[in-house]
């Protein structure tokens, strides 16, 4: 019975990324969501409905949000949850991906969270083991979860999502965090620029549905959401640029530069940050402005959302 209605309110098994799903299932996913925002702001924040569930988290990359935030939404769900510490785990030993699932497998968890450095590391796994896989993350390709809890974030302060204009900006060639959001903004109607040094910007990125600008200042003109990601340095193969203080001087997100955007602009980053790097420090904590931290507390609301949607 539980799945006839889980079918009825989502398309998808698994969450691997937002090209998967539909506009319906976004909203779904969205509208569940805020109904967690308060509760993760009340004294009692433990609700039953994962009750007898068990999920894994495996991170085969570092994470400190993604991670701890997937935690303590099954946590605060009632789930069983267990973060795999691989460090001290048989992959080090050589053991595969797929090996690891299938383990895993074998002691019937109800959801598994990966993240992975390889592009579709989520898509193998979800085909080898029997219970709901949820993508945190896999190499370039997509962060579905990242790319929601951002949408969250602006509707709450902006009320919505058409017609707004919104600016990613950065190491877009690395980052799962841009495409999953560049798919995500696009379905919900906004206008997409994408900003970043012509060597760290896919070819063909305008076949997304986007424009694209190598100059900041006017790939910011009137936007307003200012995205900033992070310089992947543990991607990059060859050295892209010739130094972060030049880096800094043409892309660093600084006030000179955001006077291009709308007066009542927001900033944003998925995080970890390069303050000083991608962004002016005193920027990312102006709490006029940016709205950072409301990203990481909507993170927890959205990944329950997720976990009761999938677990179910
Ligand atoms: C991002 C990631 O891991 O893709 N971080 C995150 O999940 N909050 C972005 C990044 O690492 O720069």
């Amino acid at each position: 019975m539980a799945n006839v209605n889980k079918a009825i309110k989502i398309s998808q098994k698994h969450l691997l990324g937002i090209q998967d799903l539909s506009i319906s299932d976004v909203n779904f996913i969205l509208s569940e969501a805020k109904q967690f925002i308060d509760l993760n702001k009340s004294k009692n924040k433990k609700l039953d409905v994962l009750r007898g569930k068990t999920q894994i988290n495996l991170f085969f990359e570092p994470s400190t949000r993604t991670q701890s935030s997937f935690e303590l939404a099954g946590k605060r769900l009632g789930a069983d949850v267990m973060s795999m510490n691989l460090n001290n785990s048989a992959i080090k030993k050589g053991e595969t991906l797929i090996d690891t699932a299938m383990t895993l497998n074998a002691m019937h968890p109800d959801i598994i969270v990966v993240r992975h450095q390889d592009s579709g590391a989520s898509n193998l796994l979800s085909q080898k083991v029997n219970c709901a896989v949820l993508n945190a993350g896999d190499g370039r390709r997509e962060h579905p979860t990242q790319a929601l809890l951002d949408a969250l974030t602006i509707i709450d302060r902006k009320e919505k999502i058409e017609g707004l204009k919104i600016a990613i900006c950065g190491d877009i060639v690395h980052s799962r965090v841009a495409r999953s959001n560049i798919y995500l903004l696009n379905m919900l109607g906004a206008e997409v620029n994408i900003i970043g040094p012509s060597n760290l910007m896919p070819k063909d990125i305008e076949k997304l549905g986007v424009k694209s600008f190598s100059d900041m200042k006017k790939g910011l003109k009137d936007c307003d959401i200012v995205m900033m990601l992070r310089l992947q340095n543990e991607r990059m193969t060859s050295s892209f640029l010739s130094s972060n203080r030049e880096y800094y001087e043409y892309y660093g997100l600084t006030p000179d530069k955001l006077d291009f955007a709308k007066d009542d602009a927001l900033i944003m980053h998925p995080g970890p940050m390069n303050r000083g790097i991608e962004i002016d420090t005193n920027l990312a904590d102006d709490i006029n402005k940016s709205v950072i931290k409301e990203q990481v507390e909507l993170g927890v609301a959205v990944r329950m959302a997720c976990l009761k949607i999938f677990c179910e």
